[in-house]
């Protein structure tokens, strides 16, 4: 049985759950690089983060196009507080180009969004979200070709047509509201991680943000000198999955 898992990730949570599983892993920047609009294995998997209740955009945007062949396909939404009615939504965009999944889950793992949460506080709260036990029921699940649906109920698909439709209209200014400190070296590494090559360098080598953001926080959380600092941001710590390297984020982003 061989087994493809599209995947999209900022902070790597997405990768760290993916890798747990036997397969050739896709990222949705690496699919759209490549022109790849037709995926066909024995099983494939989806695997995203919840962004405002629902889809990322550049995960919505790549499934619409894109043609799915498998006997088994299961989606898992990773998310940090609320995952609201987005596995619903990624029901309707599946269902829009004529796909559909078997299996859907989603696994609560560390908040990744700095305006509303802290990371210190997350990494606290790792042991009530016990990641290793949900995961490892899920991937029980899926080895199992179990059948379960999406079970979103009428209030969290409200949230997500409210939430989601504010976010998908205005999330590609997000990186407009970020700052760069002096403490920049210009590495680059941010220009690197992003998905959407929405970062470029100036002559004095501060990156310079465009408007076409995805709202994924890889380059703010993955600046080694913590020089982007959002406008409002709970946290001035930083978090980076610790089972995914910077490398992984660049390559699953380039
Ligand atoms: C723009 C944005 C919006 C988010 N919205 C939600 C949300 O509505 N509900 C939630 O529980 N988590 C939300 N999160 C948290 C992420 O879904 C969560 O941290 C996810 O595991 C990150 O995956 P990654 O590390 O693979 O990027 C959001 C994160 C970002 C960056
Ligand atoms: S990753 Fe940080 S230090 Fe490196 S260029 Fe970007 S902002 Fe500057
Ligand atoms: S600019 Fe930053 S937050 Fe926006 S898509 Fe690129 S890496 Fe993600």
């Amino acid at each position: 049985m061989y087994l493809k898992i599209v995947y999209f990730t900022g902070t790597g949570n997405c990768l760290a759950v993916a890798k747990r599983f036997d397969a050739e892993l896709l990222s949705v920047p690496q699919l759209i690089k490549n022109n790849c609009y037709e995926l066909t294995d024995d099983l494939i998997g989806i695997i995203y983060p919840d962004y405002a209740n629902s889809v990322p955009n550049i995960v919505e945007n790549y499934l619409k196009k894109c043609k799915i062949k498998a006997d088994y396909v299961f989606v898992i939404a990773t998310y940090g507080c609320f995952a609201g009615g987005t596995l619903h939504k990624m029901r309707t965009i599946l269902e829009s180009n004529g796909n559909k999944a078997d299996c859907y889950n989603k696994l609560l793992m560390v908040d990744n969004y700095l305006p509303l949460f802290d990371v210190k506080e997350q990494i606290a709260k790792l042991p009530q979200k016990d990641i290793e036990t949900n995961l490892n029921r899920i991937v029980e699940e899926v080895n199992a070709r179990t059948v379960k649906k999406e079970n979103d109920s009428l209030t969290d698909k409200l949230l997500t047509c409210i939430l989601g439709s504010f976010e998908h209209k205005y999330v590609k200014y997000t990186s407009k509201m970020f700052r760069v400190t002096d403490s920049c070296i210009g590495c680059g590494i941010c220009a690197k991680v992003c998905p959407v090559k929405n970062i470029s360098q100036t002559d004095k080598n501060k990156p310079v943000f465009a408007a076409d953001c995805e709202s994924c926080f890889a380059c703010t959380h993955n600046c080694p000198q913590g020089a982007i600092q959002p406008k409002l941001q709970r946290s001035r710590e930083r978090f980076r999955n610790p089972e995914i390297t910077l490398n992984e984020i660049i390559e699953a982003n380039n």
